[in-house]
């Protein structure tokens, strides 16, 4: 593991100065938008914190959920808790759900202040278990076996190969693209094309065939490709993740994945599949999430899927919204699997 010690160097560095004040600044959007469904029982009329997480205290916040932390200091792109509140409004998992979202320069304080470290100065909030007062903050340092599962998978898929020069990878990037590293010194690579998605099409994806081997995720949302980019993405043995909302790809180009054997994550939001690919989707063995809102499968098509797949987290809009059960805690386990 030769990347682990220049990650925690990359995660250890940099809040020398924070731009971003949490107390000032994060904990308000916190307190008014998080906070109702995501606190201690005993606050809340003895309902159970949503999705198992609690936003409340630090030890809490950093605790993350069952499944592991939802923030990584120093890195935005890794922390669910990012994630979720930079989606599109019509995301189902869009933070806080069923609304328009936190405003731009909300959902930016909080990317800034994770991207600096996520430094909660002296605030401690709602303490952790067996501390009774919130002025005794924990020392015990997180254990460090406690990585992300992402974060882990990317050391793994990253080990052995090098990182590109910076000038290969302007190339690859041509005029359209944004590559960045997974992580802080990782070789792998996160694509996208944030500001020019209408004018990206399939030449835009050839050009990163110099760098396939290294491309960990790839966003492709709202791009002009066709299911020829799909058949140069067989080229990334390493994709995870792979973001192909509100495109015009088909049943045909689906089928170019089934060589991506690590791929976890697809999102096909919007897009004309139908119940051909339901097989082609079960076909592909990691895979933990795929996202078919909007698309022309059927109830069945997506029954059927969920049928072959139980253990596929498959988020479709008959999900939503999330009915009010006695066991919230449940709801968040069972939907977002990893
Ligand atoms: C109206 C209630 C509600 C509000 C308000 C709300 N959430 Fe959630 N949150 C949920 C539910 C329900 C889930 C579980 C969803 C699931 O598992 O699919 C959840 C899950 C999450 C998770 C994922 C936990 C995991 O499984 O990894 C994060 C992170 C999160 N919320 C952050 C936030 C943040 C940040 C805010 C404020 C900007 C917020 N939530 C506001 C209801 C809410």
């Amino acid at each position: 593991m030769m990347l682990l010690p220049q990650l925690l160097l990359s995660l250890a560095t940099g809040a020398e100065t924070p731009a971003v004040d949490f107390q000032k600044e994060v904990l308000p959007i916190l307190k008014g938008r998080c906070i109702e469904c995501h606190q201690d029982p005993a606050t809340n009329s003895g309902k159970r914190p949503k999705g198992g997480l609690r936003l409340d205290g630090k030890h809490w916040i950093m605790e993350g959920t069952r499944s592991g932390p939802v923030i990584v200091p120093g890195d935005p792109n890794l922390s669910t808790l990012y994630e979720l509140i930079s989606l599109d409004k019509d995301d189902p998992d869009l933070m806080p759900p069923n609304s328009d979202g936190l405003t731009k320069s909300e959902v930016e304080t909080i990317r800034t202040w994770i991207a600096e470290g996520a430094d909660f100065g002296g605030w401690v909030g709602a303490p952790a278990p067996g501390e009774t007062s919130p002025d005794t903050p924990k020392l015990t340092p997180k254990p460090s076996g406690k990585l992300p599962r992402i974060v882990q998978l990317y050391m793994e898929l990253g080990e052995g190969l090098s990182p590109h020069s910076a000038e290969q990878l302007k190339l690859a990037a041509g005029e359209r693209g944004k590559l960045q590293p997974v992580f802080p010194g990782s070789p792998l690579l996160s694509v996208s094309f944030p500001s020019n998605q209408g004018r990206t099409g399939t030449a835009d994806v050839q050009k990163l065939l110099g760098c396939a081997e290294n491309v960990a995720s790839l966003n492709l949302g709202r791009t002009r490709i066709t299911d020829e980019a799909l058949a140069v993405i067989t080229n990334m043995p390493r994709l995870v993740k792979l973001d192909l909302r509100q495109t015009n790809i088909t049943d045909a180009g689906l089928a170019h994945l089934a060589s991506l054997e690590h791929l976890r994550s697809l999102n096909l939001f919007s897009t004309k599949i139908t119940d051909a690919s339901a097989l082609k989707i079960a076909g592909l063995k990691k895979l933990e999430t795929v996202y078919l809102w909007q698309t022309q499968l059927t109830t069945a098509g997506v029954e059927r899927l969920r049928g072959l797949r139980p253990d596929l987290r498959v988020v479709h809009q008959p999900d939503l919204p999330a009915p009010e059960r006695g066991g919230p805690d449940e709801e968040g386990a069972g939907r977002r699997r990893r």
